[in-house]
């Protein structure tokens, strides 16, 4: 059975100060996590250390926002894989949709960053998914399918996750009809072609949509962007509750 991931993309906010008060009210609400799912924070690289050592003891994994493909050496601004790992760090996303659109990454680069996270043993969440345009083009089944060839080229499926996160929905509000995101996390698994591979949704993922979203049988957890600022609203979306048909 795939364990669900439930990973709470912080982006560039939280100091260190304010990832202690979040540690600090979200911690006590994960005590009685069902064991079907993991729960995952990535806060930015300057709160790594502090929300580790404030998650210490409870079973909540740590995520960078990205990784270098290189172990060392001249890169300005770039964190390597030993790094993240001396901190206690698992997993590592690569190749959001911000980083492609504001760095202009490559399917290239975020497939090498995915293959060093996991030659390191961290677990690349790699992300996926169509713009507005490409959606209205009737492109996104290309697009993504190119995403998914390109950027898990040689990965071991079954350390990894994958986050299709259509950008419309980032941020908007407008979160994929769950019907729908179930279709496109089916086709990304027929096309990794390893049925137990972890495939996430991604984008206005909320409180009030969360159990809808993971009824859905090619759903296998989230990526949580903005409601994952609260530590109150990230622990319900954490404590999702699936209806149990018999
Ligand atoms: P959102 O972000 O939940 O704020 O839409 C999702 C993401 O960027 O991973």
């Amino acid at each position: 059975m795939r364990k669900a991931v439930i990973a709470g993309n912080w982006k560039m906010h939280m100091t260190c100060a304010e990832a202690r008060a979040y540690a600090e009210s979200f911690v006590p609400q994960m005590a009685d996590l069902p064991d079907d799912r993991v729960v995952v924070l990535a806060p930015p690289f300057t709160a790594i250390a502090a929300l580790s050592e404030a998650l210490a003891g409870s079973d909540i994994k740590l995520s960078s926002q990205n990784v270098h493909w290189d172990n060392g050496g001249a890169y300005t601004g770039s964190i390597s894989a030993d790094m993240l790992k001396e901190h206690g760090v698992s997993y590592a996303i690569v190749g959001h949709s911000e980083p492609r659109k504001y760095h202009s990454e490559s399917d290239e680069q975020i497939n090498r960053r995915a293959l060093s996270a996991q030659a390191a043993d961290l677990i690349p969440i790699v992300c996926v998914g169509e713009t507005d345009i490409q959606r209205s083009s009737r492109e996104t089944e290309r697009v993504i399918r190119r995403q998914v060839e390109q950027s898990l080229e040689d990965l071991d499926p079954s350390r990894m996750v994958v986050a299709y996160e259509p950008i419309w929905a980032i941020g908007t509000g407008k979160t994929c009809d769950a019907a729908e995101a179930n279709r496109i996390c089916g086709l990304i698994r027929s096309w990794v072609g390893y049925q137990d591979v972890v495939i996430q949704y991604g984008g206005s993922v909320k409180a009030d949509n969360i159990d809808q979203l993971m009824a859905q049988s090619d759903i296998d957890g989230v990526l949580v962007g903005g409601a994952s600022l609260d530590p109150i609203s990230f622990a319900r979306i954490a404590q999702y509750r699936v209806p149990v048909t018999i």
